[in-house]
Order: C-alpha cells, then structure tokens, then sequence
C-alpha cells in the first residue's frame, strides 16, 4: 500500500471504527485463545482487542503499515511479533495456530485462493478462521456497480478488490463456515470457520 494511503487510513476509518468496526473487532477476537496467526494487519487495528492470546504473530508486507502499527503493538496487552510477509507464501510450518484472523484484507490479497490454501495449511485442525471483509453484492445493480468501480479503486487503494465473492472462495477452499454476520446491509460480512482440513 502507498505511504499516502498507508498515512490516512487510521483517520479515514476512525469514524466508521468508533461506530462500528471497533466492537466487531472486539467480538472477534477479545476472547480467542492459543497463538493466533493475524493475516495483514494494517496499521495494527486489532492488537488492543487481543485479551486472552497466548501471543499474535502478525504478517503485514507493507512496510509503511508495520512502522504504522508499531505503537498498537507496544502498547497491546498480549506479545505482538510482526512479520514481513504476504498471505500466499506464510513463513510457518502446517498446523502451526489455534485461530486465524483476517480483517479487511481478503480483498487485498493478489491470489485469494493462494493465501486460503495457506491459512488453510498453517492453521490446526478445526482452528478458529476469523474474517471481517467486504464483499461483492448479490444485487444486480450494485453488484454491477462494484464491477465497474474496482479497477479504478484497486489502483487507488493498492489492490482493494471491491468485487470479491469472498464468503464462496472461503467455502470452496474448504473452511467450515459456522456464523456469518451481516453489517451495512451486508456490504461487510463477519465470517466464523474452521479449519477442515
Ligand atoms: C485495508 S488494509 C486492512 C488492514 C487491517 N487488517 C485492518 O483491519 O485495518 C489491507 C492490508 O492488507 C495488506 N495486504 C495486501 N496484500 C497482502 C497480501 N498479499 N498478504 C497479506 N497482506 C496483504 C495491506 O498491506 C494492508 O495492510
């Protein structure tokens, strides 16, 4: 992501994190257990939401955006280990983490399926995946809509996909989806999986 984004993505979302997102981190991760994979983690959004980790290893290729979150991590309650990665090579050995969280960030990814087959590999068996993300509308007009404004968006928020069917790439690739629910008249999807290997 370009410095420019990178630099005003905290204050362009604080008003939609104070209404909304910031308790849906909150549900998502606050109570999750063991040592939790975070899949690009921005400017470092979730880390005061992690409460009951053993420790977060969290993956972010974005260098501007690990100096970004570097204060979250300082200050978050749990250990923090940021790494230089992307999602579709992880640098773990299988079965490696308890849950898997991924927050606006499936859209991002250049291979979704790449980085699902990884989550997939790295996470337990019936680990916790964890996704809050924004989705493509099954609603002809807005779906089209979408279609339509995604090359221009991707160009401007360095790869954001506005049109992704994210909750069917996450079935395909073989999550067990148990909870999906919607916000913003389901433009954002909180997804619950495990991990079926
Ligand atoms: C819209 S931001 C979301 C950041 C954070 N997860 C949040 O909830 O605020 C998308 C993030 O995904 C990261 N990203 C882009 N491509 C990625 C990839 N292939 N693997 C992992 N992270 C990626 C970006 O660098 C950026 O930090």
């Amino acid at each position: 992501m370009g410095s420019i984004f990178s630099k005003a993505y905290d204050r362009v979302m604080k008003p939609v994190e104070q209404r909304r997102f910031g308790k849906i981190r909150k549900q998502l991760v606050s109570n999750q257990q063991g040592t939790i994979l975070e899949i690009g983690s921005g400017t470092g959004a979730n880390f005061s939401y992690y409460k009951n980790a053993e420790k977060v290893i969290a993956i972010e290729p974005d260098k501007s955006m690990r100096e970004l979150s570097e204060k979250k991590r300082s200050e978050a309650a749990i250990s923090i280990e940021l790494i230089d990665a992307t999602a579709e090579r992880l640098p773990f050995e299988d079965n490696t983490f308890d849950v898997v969280v991924g927050t606006l960030v499936l859209c991002s990814v250049t291979d979704l399926d790449q980085a699902l087959q990884e989550i997939k590999r790295v996470a337990k068996y019936e680990a916790p995946v964890l996704f809050l993300e924004h989705v493509r509308l099954d609603q002809p007009l807005v779906g089209k809509l979408q279609d339509v404004v995604t090359p221009i968006w991707k160009r401007m928020c360095d790869g954001c996909h506005l049109n992704r069917n994210t909750l069917e790439s996450i079935k395909q690739n073989g999550f067990r989806v148990e909870q999906v629910d919607e916000h913003f008249k389901g433009l954002f999807l909180e997804i619950r999986a495990r991990n079926e290997k």
